[in-house]
């Protein structure tokens, strides 16, 4: 399909995906998107996903026989963009890969083989006779390896993942009227890949903004023309308020508890936090909404996770509150453990493990305190809640 003179989309359509990357929801299905560039040389932009390689390979022999394919660009190394590259390695063993220093490094391990390939650095133009490509590094969006490619020509930008959508309508080149799903899925998309990096998204709406493209060729969903400013502006919001967010002087205390010893111990070092002048919000985490309880953990500057020990373990539910912790953003906050036990509690130690290993900086202190507290261990919990609100103060 033709966006512009000598610029073809030749991607592959998914409409029935239900999942991506195992966990992220795709109501309406997504495409990989690819692009097939025409000047005395042609080159490709992306490839698709494993499974698509035929529709990527029939779209592109609509157009020219895959053996004149020059260039390979790759934006971004991921297999929904990498996957079909082996198979037309095999076709034309000659063409040559763009991308940056880790893209080429993960390529290497992607395909086991050899083939040929140049390092995109930043800045560096690819003339195609007729045509510029000029290569602009964009790490962490969402990959070490991600670069938007920028044909001056064309005033079009490729931007890979950046910017796109999982949304599969019958073309990519539309003008979406149903704005609600559309927008519904653009927000879910950033959230799940671009939300851990939002400094590099600030970078990324910033290069986009400078180019001041007609046309953002993105990997995922429609292609956006008329869209480009109100999604680089919704992109940046949506950054601007993860890294505003952040409130430096609130604990959020969260836990569960079968007979009400744990949440009176979480009751206890709420009150001792608060009394250091902290915020100390307390979470009973089964009764709380799994949006109010991420958003908890995205604003808080430091935590308290609680369970009482069942079966030599927490339970599950503290598991879940620990999966919403990003070890990109939340690294290094600090956590503290505790939790009423019957005869050997391991809750504490189990949570403060996990806690250790998506980065956060526990207190070595495991509170645990058997069966009921009594008077003087509420002091004391009060006590340890007050010292600990000291680490964020
Ligand atoms: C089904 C069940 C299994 C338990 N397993 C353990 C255990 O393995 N180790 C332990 O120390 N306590 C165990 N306990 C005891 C609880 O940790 C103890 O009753 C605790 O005080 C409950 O605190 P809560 O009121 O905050 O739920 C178990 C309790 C239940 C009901
Ligand atoms: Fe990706
Ligand atoms: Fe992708």
């Amino acid at each position: 399909m033709k966006l512009a003179d000598d610029l073809y989309y030749v991607g592959a359509h998914d409409p029935g995906l239900k999942f991506f990357d195992v966990i992220v929801p795709t109501e309406r299905g997504t495409t990989y998107n690819a692009y097939l560039i025409r000047g005395e040389k042609t080159a490709l932009i992306e490839t698709v996903h494993d499974d698509f390689s035929d529709q990527l390979f029939d779209n592109i022999r609509r157009i020219c026989p895959i053996e004149d394919i020059d260039y390979v660009i790759c934006d971004h190394t991921e297999p929904d963009h990498s996957g079909s590259l082996g198979k037309l390695l095999d076709i034309a063993p000659d063409v040559t890969v763009y991308g940056s220093a880790p893209a080429i490094k993960n390529l290497k391990n992607i395909l086991n083989r050899d083939f040929r390939s140049v390092i995109a650095k930043n800045g560096l133009v690819l003339d195609l006779g007729g045509y510029t490509l000029k290569f602009l590094s964009a790490p962490n969006l969402h990959w070490p390896d991600s670069v938007f490619t920028w044909c001056e020509e064309l005033k079009t930008v490729f931007t890979c993942d950046f910017l796109g959508c999982h949304y599969c309508a019958e073309t990519v080149d539309v003008d979406i009227t149903d704005d609600k799903a559309y927008l519904e899925e653009l927000e879910r998309y950033y959230t799940y890949i671009f939300g851990p990096f939002p400094q590099a998204v600030q970078k990324g709406v910033s290069i986009i903004r400078e180019l001041a493209p007609e046309t953002v060729c993105t990997s995922h969903g429609p292609v956006l023309r008329a869209k480009v400013k109100s999604t680089a502006d919704l992109y940046e919001a949506w950054a601007d308020r993860m890294i505003s967010g952040l409130d430096p002087h609130k604990i959020s205390i969260f836990y569960v508890s079968a007979y009400g010893y744990t949440k009176a111990m979480a009751q206890a070092l709420a009150e001792g936090a608060s009394s250091a002048g902290t915020k100390a919000d307390i979470y009973e985490i089964t009764g709380t909404d799994k949006a109010v309880l991420a958003e908890a953990v995205r604003t808080s500057a430091a935590y308290m996770f609680g369970s009482p020990t069942l079966n030599r373990d927490a339970l599950p539910p503290v598991w879940d509150v620990l999966g919403m912790v990003s070890p990109i953003t939340d690294r290094n906050k600090p956590a503290l453990m505790f939790g009423s036990f019957g005869w050997s509690g391991e809750a504490c130690g189990n949570m403060a493990d996990r806690a250790r290993g998506i980065g956060l900086k526990v207190d070595e202190e495991l509170v645990k305190i058997c069966f009921a507290p009594t008077e003087d261990d509420l002091a004391q919990l009060r006590e340890k809640g007050r010292s600990f609100a000291s680490w964020i103060m």
